[in-house]
């Protein structure tokens, strides 16, 4: 087990460091340009039009996910006030001292709690953030253990936050079926089980924000994730004809990505983007990560009629959903960030 700082700890001791793990190499530094008017540029769907079978809108979508692999979501039903509700209790618990959130502290063999997942190195270079990380759905997948008994109430909060988000997912897996070329409830039926994980991530100011990363570039081992960000404080960057692209917050939008299995499964139509978080050097930032996986025991693979008729070029091996992530740890691990090709 590698013990890891808590990022937010070394800033309230010292707002001033930055310990050298945290330090990029000058290739992998967030560029100091301005790239804000690039934000613009990513697409704004609305949810409400795709419910309504908006041919126009289901076309969106389809480029979208094409070009951009990423998308955010406007009109999407949950409440304003839920998505504050989530914010403000999510903002106590970070404010709480460490012993009290170390209650919840995550175990090194477990990724579910209250730390840093994935490190496993003394040498390994370190994000500057701290994440609480839950199973969510279905219940009895849960570990209580890990879901902080305060604030009061942060438990039914998280609750229906997440019920709320799971049906903003489930309205988009019927989009997707459509311009997928299937009947609206394929989709949710290729998992098998609709698996929900949550994961709030922290970012700390840092005196130096062009030295480090809030996360490291990676994809998303997911079919779908669905983030809120905060409404003021940007972080999020995509990367799109090889330039890192701010996702900069629309307020209330929920932010849509298509993860490894949703490109796996339109044979490489739809891009799992790469993504990362930069910090700011005023400014905590939070954000909200939904990611929607299939049941462990799903059989991935491209769907047939995904599949080129004339090359027939699968591009992505059957894989058991399981393996694919106990795999995709592994790459991530190893610095490689994207899906295994057949
Ligand atoms: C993530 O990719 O897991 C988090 C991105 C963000 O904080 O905006
Ligand atoms: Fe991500």
């Amino acid at each position: 087990w590698i013990p890891v700082p808590n990022v937010q700890e070394l800033v309230r001791e010292d707002p001033l460091q930055v310990p050298q793990r945290y330090v990029r190499e000058p290739e992998n530094r967030p560029e100091v340009t301005d790239m804000s008017h690039l934000s613009s540029l990513v697409p704004v769907i609305d949810l409400s039009l795709l419910l309504l079978g908006n041919k126009e809108e289901l076309n969106k979508l389809d480029l979208a996910c094409q070009d951009w692999g990423f998308f955010q979501v406007v009109n999407h039903g949950v409440a304003k006030e839920l998505l504050q509700k989530m914010k403000d209790a999510a903002a106590e618990f970070f404010e709480l001292p460490l012993e009290e959130k170390n209650k919840y502290a995550m175990p090194s063999d477990d990724i579910q709690g209250y730390g840093h997942a994935y490190v496993v190195s003394e040498e390994q270079m370190l994000d500057w953030s701290d994440a609480l990380i839950l199973v969510v759905h279905p219940s009895h997948y849960r570990k209580l253990k890990f879901w902080p008994n305060s604030p009061t109430g942060l438990q039914e909060i998280i609750e229906e936050y997440s019920n709320a988000i799971r049906k903003v997912a489930t309205e988009l897996f019927q989009s997707l079926s459509l311009i997928m070329g299937m009947d609206k409830e394929a989709l949710l039926g290729l998992h098998k089980q609709l698996v929900q994980g949550y994961r709030v991530n922290y970012y700390p100011p840092c005196s130096k924000p062009d030295q480090v990363l809030g996360i490291s570039p990676h994809s998303d081992s997911s079919t779908i994730t669905i983030l809120m960000q905060d409404n003021d404080v940007c972080g999020l960057q995509l990367k799109h004809n090889n330039e890192w692209v701010p996702v900069n917050p629309i307020p209330d939008a929920l932010v849509v990505n298509v993860g490894d299995i949703i490109e796996m499964w339109s044979n490489g139509k739809y891009k799992s983007i790469e993504h990362r978080a930069v910090a700011n050097d005023n400014k905590a930032r939070v954000s909200y990560a939904t990611f929607l996986y299939p049941h462990e025991e799903a059989e991935i693979e491209p769907l047939n009629h995904m599949i080129d008729p004339k090359t027939k070029q699968q591009i992505y091996k059957t894989v058991k959903y399981g393996d694919y992530l106990r795999n995709s740890m592994k790459r991530k691990l190893e610095g490689k960030a994207h899906t295994e090709m057949a």
